[in-house]
């Protein structure tokens, strides 16, 4: 059997349960894949196939509010995504070390994602928080005043 086939089973059984789980009502379409998504860093194909089935929503729509949010993404990347603000607030109250800090704990650079698929490295102009500058969002958490020193620590919060 070849590791393809694997993975389509693995990601049909995993929609199936999460309907199961979370019932097939068209409210649960979004937390379903924010769910399927923080599981493979992505909402494959397959994933908006089995879902459309399991929960008789036609693909175009399940992958158009896929598209929608950009916490979702239909193309795979890291399980978890950063999100830097590099607006000019954020650079002056000391982003500029925080974001070298980010990229050598990382190796990674702007736009990149980590070789095992957990992390994305983007940045993002600013998010409305300049008075707690630096800020980063990874994944749905924000923190802000954030340090060179604290970095290793943040990241390692996530699995
Ligand atoms: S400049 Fe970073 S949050 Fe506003």
């Amino acid at each position: 059997m070849s590791v393809e086939i694997e993975d389509t089973q693995d990601i049909q059984n995993y929609v199936r349960m999460l309907v199961k789980e979370q019932g097939h009502e068209k409210a649960e379409l979004i937390p379903i894949l924010h769910e399927i998504n923080g599981k493979y860093g992505y909402i494959s194909d397959d994933a908006i196939k089995e879902l459309s089935k399991q929960m008789s929503i036609p693909s175009s729509h399940i992958y158009s509010v896929a598209t929608f949010y950009r916490m979702l993404s239909t193309e795979p990347r890291g399980r978890h995504v950063i999100q830097f603000c590099e607006s000019a607030p954020c650079h002056v109250a000391g982003g500029r070390l925080v974001w070298q800090k980010l990229t050598e704990e990382l190796g990674l650079k702007k736009g990149e994602t980590s070789e095992d698929n957990k992390w994305k490295l983007l940045t993002t102009s600013c998010l409305g928080v300049c008075g707690v500058g630096p800020v980063m969002v990874i994944d749905n958490d924000i923190y802000g005043n954030v340090t060179p020193e604290q970095v290793p620590g943040i990241l390692s919060n996530y699995e």
